[in-house]
């Protein structure tokens, strides 16, 4: 069947994006799952359980695996955090960057892309990083760049408290200010000579410090990695609050959104895209992943009942632990019936207006939080029924979906070999990856990020600070 024509699109609807939104952890979002027999999360240790997924995946075509990570304890449920520990509560973790380098190795074509907070790490060890794991997956990587919402992560980075709301999006400014700097404006492409004969390895007129100075870094560079494939990683992000979207249109090239309802994904990508023009640049140049989760049946009834079976192996408290330990409240030792009420967070603020718009006047129970963490976004039916809802997701402006998991492999087994099919009928997933780099699979342009995005504006910037020039800020007047 092809797909009725999309109000979006002039021509046949474009292929969705396909990301597996993983963690290398036991519990990462579908609390109590891990304890189901066909389950296979709780050997996260095991490196082999990663190369399978990511060769399952890149055998299936999709675009990227992405690795969600935090760097602290979620708050306390119960009034502490025992129950995290006996429930796997994203406790204990490893760290994806690290897990992304081995299967750089044992994958060609799939996107490598992992979080890294701008808590966690000096921008100018993580640029580094990042740079050596585009080199050695030819330019396959991703960072998704969050601010952390969590106390116990800001006080593991010498912090006494959970740095405020809006705060933490300056320090994102400043931090991938100095990131892109090191990443576009340090070397020039063609600084890394390799001459034997004339014995000269790199041009020391070609590699510039960039002498970054800001209210928490100051970086003298250079960049001590030559370019790599893409430069800059892919850039994804995930916060939607107001602060979330505007530094989302300034800097991001894909957004993961949680939206409720495709009514509110429409309103969504609609203000962010028109922030993007704002900014400078395109529509076209943030693409939207959507969190979903599907439960495919070979019958309508066949669906629902497998639906059933799963959300009886769903563990309660895990899932309020989760949603209560993001927005630091405890929702611990409470009836479920008891409305969430009037809090405030300092911590995901998008996330909360999300559950309080799901639900009726505004004000959920526990109930309904832990209802909304596992029915919102998870799609029941056969098929075609899916890709009939994947379809109005897509007229919504969803560029593509980001598959949250009940069990490892067998959620992304489900959509393989259920869904997948019936979307490539429709022309609605590849059948092959483009050649090149990530970003020229997701974007099919060049391998660098476009001249619109602000990291553009630092190529060739600092060459007044080359080893040739041999200046000084001071010495230039800057
Ligand atoms: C799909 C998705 C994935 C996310 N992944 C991570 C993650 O891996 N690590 C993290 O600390 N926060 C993660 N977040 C949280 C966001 O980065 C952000 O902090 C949160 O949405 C609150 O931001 P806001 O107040 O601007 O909405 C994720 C959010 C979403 C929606």
């Amino acid at each position: 069947m092809t797909s009725p024509a999309s109000p979006r699109f002039d021509g046949p609807r474009p292929r969705l994006l396909l990301s597996a939104f993983v963690m290398n952890t036991t519990s990462h979002i579908m609390g109590g799952q891990w304890r189901r027999p066909e389950a296979q999360q709780h050997r996260f240790n095991e490196l082999q359980l990663w190369t399978d997924l990511a060769r399952q995946l890149e055998e299936a075509k999709f675009d990227t695996i992405f690795f969600a990570d935090v760097v602290g304890l979620y708050g306390d449920y119960d009034g502490g955090w025992a129950s995290h520990l006996r429930k796997g509560l994203q406790v204990p973790s490893n760290d994806p960057l690290i897990l992304l380098s081995a299967l750089a190795a044992a994958t060609r074509e799939i996107g490598l892309a992992a979080t890294s907070s701008v808590i966690q790490s000096h921008p100018f060890q993580f640029a580094r990083q990042m740079s050596t794991l585009d080199h050695i997956s030819n330019g396959r990587v991703g960072w998704n760049i969050v601010t952390s919402v969590l106390e116990n992560s800001h006080r593991n980075f010498n912090s006494t408290e959970l740095t405020k709301h809006d705060e933490r999006y300056d320090w994102a400014d400043e931090y991938v200010e100095a990131a892109y700097k090191l990443w576009e404006g340090s070397w020039a492409d063609d600084a890394l000579v390799r001459d034997k004969e004339g014995g000269v390895h790199a041009d020391p007129e070609k590699v510039s410090k960039i002498y970054h100075s800001g209210p928490r870094y100051s970086i003298d560079g250079p960049h001590l990695v030559a370019p790599s494939p893409q430069r800059t990683p892919v850039l994804f992000q995930a916060g939607s609050s107001g602060r979330g979207q505007q530094f989302c249109a300034a800097n991001a090239e894909a957004t993961f959104t949680l939206a409720p309802s495709t009514a509110i994904a429409a309103a969504y990508t609609a203000a962010v895209r028109e922030q993007a023009v704002a900014a400078g640049r395109r529509a076209e140049d943030v693409k939207f992943l959507q969190g979903m989760h599907f439960v495919v049946g070979g019958t309508e009834a066949e669906a629902a009942r497998k639906a059933a079976e799963l959300e009886d192996s769903l563990d309660i408290e895990a899932l309020l632990a989760h949603v209560g330990g993001g927005f630091g409240v405890d929702l611990g030792g409470l009836p479920l019936d008891t409305p969430l009420g009037d809090i405030q967070t300092e911590g995901s603020q998008g996330h909360l207006e999300a559950i309080r718009a799901s639900t009726r006047g505004g004000n959920p129970t526990l109930r309904d939080i832990a209802l909304y963490r596992s029915r919102a976004n998870r799609v029941v039916g056969t098929p075609e029924q899916i890709a009939d809802r994947l379809e109005e997701w897509q007229d919504a402006g969803i560029d593509g979906i980001n598959i949250i998991n009940q069990t490892i492999p067998g959620s992304y087994t489900d959509f393989i070999t259920g869904v997948l099919p019936e979307l490539r009928d429709r022309g609605l997933a590849q059948t092959d990856y483009a050649p090149g780099t990530l970003r020229e699979k997701l974007f099919g342009d060049g391998p660098r990020l476009n001249g619109r995005h602000p990291a553009a504006a630092f190529r060739g910037a600092f060459t007044a600070f080359s080893a040739a020039a041999e200046n000084t800020p001071a010495a230039v007047g800057v």
